[in-house]
């Protein structure tokens, strides 16, 4: 795969499937992401934060309860421990063999068919920056398998974001954002040499496009799942969609790009 930084060989909008594929499989599991995998999405995306033996797992919220059949805080819980629960059954019967993944888990199952996108969830960070810190394993691992390139690290908390741009050869990263972008957002972006700003897609608009634009950023809303919505994205001319139905969006991407 061409390096995602480099990569203008395509028209827009990239598809990038939000936790895999959750339309249709259990959020930020292996099914979920072979299947936005298999459905052609450019992209997945997926929620990392560590274990209590300091594993970097994959799962969206700091507790279990919603998505899995455990109860209480992930980070109280060894990967042995995560390993033995459900993560699948909530969504449907036939997930029951869902289980919480490791980042390198997933990593190996996409083995280069489509980009990773890994966003480092907040709760993760630790303010002393231990050797083991999350955002340096992180970097460390895709190093190690070759996937700096076709990786993206994204998050909503600057001072990750910040870390890693402290990195040699650091990989493409987002800051995510629920708040609109004023001229301090796209200077800390630039500063941080992001390669893309994921904002909601609540709170797009054209102006805020064109800025980042000027300013060699791409733009990838998130929770772009109705046509409507897909429309306005399209006309507003962002990069890419970050949506819970990589299927349904390719369909329109599609229809988009032979019309
Ligand atoms: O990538 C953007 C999006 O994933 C951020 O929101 O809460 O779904 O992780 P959330
Ligand atoms: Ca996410």
């Amino acid at each position: 795969m061409i390096n995602i930084k480099s990569n203008n060989n395509f028209r827009p909008p990239w598809i990038i499937g939000h936790r895999g594929y959750p339309a249709k499989y259990p959020e930020n599991t292996l099914a979920a992401f072979e299947a936005a995998v298999e459905a052609g999405a450019d992209m997945i995306e997926l929620d990392v934060t560590l274990s209590r033996d300091r594993k970097v797992v994959v799962i969206h919220d700091a507790t279990l309860d919603r998505t899995t059949n455990g109860k209480g805080t992930v980070a109280d819980f060894t990967l042995a421990e995560l390993k033995q629960l459900d993560a699948g059954s909530w969504f449907g019967a036939q997930f029951t063999d869902q289980q919480i993944p490791e980042l390198s888990e997933v990593l190996d199952l996409v083995n280069g068919r489509a980009y990773v996108n890994i966003e480092i969830k907040s709760n993760a960070y630790e303010l002393f920056h231990p050797p083991d810190a999350i955002e340096k394993q992180v970097v460390d691992l895709l190093r190690q398998k070759n996937l700096l390139a076709t990786s993206m690290i994204s998050s909503f908390d600057v001072n990750i974001l910040e870390q890693i741009a402290f990195m040699k050869n650091f990989p493409a990263t987002a800051f995510i954002s629920k708040k609109p972008a004023n001229k301090n957002t796209v200077n800390m972006c630039t500063r941080l040499m992001v390669f893309s700003w994921h904002p909601d897609r609540r709170i797009v608009t054209r102006s805020q496009v064109k800025q980042m634009h000027a300013a060699g950023i791409k733009v990838f809303p998130y929770n772009v799942d109705v046509l409507a919505d897909f429309a306005g994205m399209r006309d507003m001319q962002v990069d890419g969609i970050i949506t819970n139905d990589p299927v349904q969006a390719g369909v329109w991407a599609y229809n988009q790009k032979a019309a």
